[in-house]
């Protein structure tokens, strides 16, 4: 059975109700000295202007990057796990859902992401995140081949390039077979669940692990008229799912994990092991008669690190489950004309795969 939709609590940044010791630090005070108490583990609490964190915070930096002069990956490592931790010491405090500190930035996620409490403390990269999601939120992204604007919700994965929309689009007005089922795993913001009904399929399965993505979509189903023909489902892969679908969807992960995985947007960006062949295993079931599964993926792993496997060419090769029907590759653009091409990007393609399902002999 489908959970309640109203049920789904989003994830949120952790915050602080109780009182707590910490040392108060306005503009004029000694700043190397502040950032010594909060790496021995003491809390800092910005008084005075939301500029006077972001004063605190190049301290930290620069305190940090002296005693981490390794520049190896796993230096590197070790330097963001000790900013991490030691800014997550410095503190803001929010009442009435709004930061109290001058000339501080609007986050609407204050009010909406603790609807429960008003007054607490939040740690300043905690607001920083939720500052630039907002920004994404109000003022949304403007997707061309979905000739609408998405506006993604917190904590939820959404595209900044649109290469693999283009293919998926490319492959969808070719695309000749019942649009009466269609599941997609992994919705994100919604963007290939939009696609897929702008290209008339008619009822779209979608879910996510990510709770705040299905809070999310379904704001926007709201807002676009979509709710009748996407039902949404906070779940892992197929859980939940009793639907067998023309179509099978699924832009996954699209680096192996070598961390634990964290709930969010972690999912989203790298997978655990087992993901690709659990996804299989359970697609199989999935599909009716003639149906297909699309996948969005990258060689961005292999350009990472060559030793790297492909999930998929791996099933096609071990498991006697699926063919390849298609596999498109398109060139991934730089985001932006400002933003310069590192090496590694001149290689990076994007790719669809469909695959059917084998006969059985
Ligand atoms: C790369 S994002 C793609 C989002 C969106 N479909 C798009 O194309 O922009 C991958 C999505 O898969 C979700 N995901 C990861 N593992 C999952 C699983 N086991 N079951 C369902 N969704 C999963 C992530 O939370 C994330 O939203």
């Amino acid at each position: 059975m489908k959970k309640d939709l109203q049920a789904i609590q989003p994830d949120r940044p952790n915050i602080i109700t109780t009182e707590i010791e910490a040392i108060s630090f306005y503009r004029k005070m000694d700043t190397k000295a502040t950032v010594a108490e909060m790496i021995a583990g003491k809390y800092v609490l910005v008084e005075e202007f939301y500029s006077n964190g972001l004063q605190v915070l190049a301290e930290l930096k620069r305190n940090l990057l002296l005693k981490h002069k390794d520049k190896s990956f796993q230096g590197q490592r070790d330097y963001r796990a000790a900013f991490r931790e030691a800014s997550h010491r410095l503190l803001l405090k929010v009442k009435d859902n709004k930061l109290i500190v001058k000339k501080s930035p609007d986050t609407g996620w204050l009010e909406l992401l603790y609807p429960d409490v008003s007054e607490f403390y939040v740690s300043f990269p905690e607001v920083q995140g939720m500052n630039s999601s907002w920004q994404w939120y109000e003022k949304g992204i403007e997707v061309k081949t979905l000739n609408l604007t998405l506006h993604p919700y917190y904590g939820t994965y959404f595209p900044t390039r649109f290469d693999h929309l283009k293919l998926f689009d490319k492959w969808l007005k070719k695309y000749e077979g019942s649009k009466e089922n269609a599941i997609e795993i992994g919705v994100g913001s919604g963007v290939l669940s939009f696609q897929l009904i702008q290209n008339g399929f008619k009822n779209i399965f979608a879910t996510d692990t990510n709770k705040n993505a299905i809070i999310g979509v379904s704001e926007e189903n709201k807002r676009l008229g979509f709710e009748d023909k996407i039902t949404l489902n906070h779940g892992d892969l197929f859980e939940n799912c009793d639907v067998k679908a023309d179509v099978i969807v699924f832009n996954p992960p699209w680096l192996p994990a070598k961390h634990q995985l964290e709930e969010g947007i972690d999912k989203a960006m790298y997978y655990e092991d087992e993901l690709f062949p659990r996804f299989f295993e359970q697609a199989k079931e999935h599909l009716a008669p003639n149906g297909k599964i699309v996948l969005i993926f990258s060689n961005l792993a292999k350009v990472v690190d060559e030793e790297n496997t492909h999930p998929i060419i791996e099933e096609l090769r071990n498991n006697n489950r699926f063919r390849k029907e298609l596999h498109l590759k398109r060139d991934v653009r730089a985001s932006s004309r400002r933003t310069k091409r590192r090496d590694s990007r001149d290689t990076e393609k994007v790719e669809l795969w469909v695959l059917a399902p084998k006969e059985k002999k």
